[in-house]
């Protein structure tokens, strides 16, 4: 597809990580793990569009998705070539080490949506903020990676595509919901809140778990430990001689 329009610039909280994640991509074999997956997710989405093409009854949105959605796996085989092409300059470790995932999501972030059932205008609304998103984080994605040309290149062609998707979702909205397109906006923007706020206290809920369970195992173990060790030290060791007539009651063991 092709774009007019300028590229969106990265929002604050992109640009607040740039030296994060320059940190992050300077690693070959991170790389290659975050190339293989943002190429799934964009498979992933691509699927998504399909499906949005063939229950949307509007002729235009049906020819836009479909366009789409061939771009999104255009994207998704771009990222696993560019993958291939590292692994054979470099074969990866077998453990990259930290991923940083949550840092780089990859793709437009089009997890979690319901295709079957969504209106139109919500289907533009959810697709329009999660281009943008991915046009923000491609546009950090592309800058940090001056190291390596033919990956940032990879990250330049994608980026094209996401501005225009960015673009065509937010023109459809306004033309399907003239009188109400921003409504359908801040919807898509607290319901992506509201699963980011989700995602985070899943995460958090994880830490504390493991904190918890870390301050039973070091504090409340170690006094049972103890106990049971000075209970194990008053035990006879071997067979223990028993007094005559203590057997006798068959209703007890000594
Ligand atoms: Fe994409
Ligand atoms: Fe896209």
């Amino acid at each position: 597809m092709d774009s007019a329009r300028p590229h969106e610039r990265p929002t604050a909280f992109d640009r607040m990580l740039i030296p994060v994640q320059r940190w992050i991509w300077s690693d070959a074999d991170r790389r290659v793990q975050k190339l293989l997956r943002f190429s799934e997710t964009e498979t992933d989405g691509g699927r998504d569009i399909l499906r949005a093409a063939e229950v949307t009854s509007d002729p235009l949105l049906r020819r836009l998705y479909l366009e789409h959605a061939i771009d999104e796996f255009r994207h998704g085989v771009l990222f696993r070539h560019r993958a291939a092409a590292l692994l054979k300059v470099s074969p990866c470790r077998s453990s990259p080490g930290f991923q940083g995932d949550w840092l780089t999501p990859g793709g437009h972030g089009l997890d979690d949506l319901q295709v079957d059932g969504e209106s139109d205008s919500d289907m533009l609304a959810f697709l329009h903020l999660s281009e943008k998103a991915a046009a923000s984080r491609f546009t950090v994605y592309r800058d940090v990676m001056q190291h390596d040309p033919p990956t940032r290149a990879v990250f330049e062609e994608i980026l094209h595509d996401e501005t225009f998707h960015m673009n065509y979702t937010l023109t459809q909205l306004a033309r399907v919901e003239p009188k109400r397109h921003r409504r359908h906006l801040w919807r898509a923007r607290l319901s992506r809140l509201w699963k980011v706020y989700l995602r985070l206290a899943t995460g958090l809920a994880g830490i504390l778990g493991s904190m918890l369970l870390a301050i039973q195992y070091f504090v409340l173990l170690p006094p049972f430990a103890w106990l049971a060790k000075r209970a194990a030290r008053r035990e006879l060791s071997g067979w223990t001689t028993v007094s005559p007539g203590a057997s006798e009651s068959l209703d007890r063991q000594y």
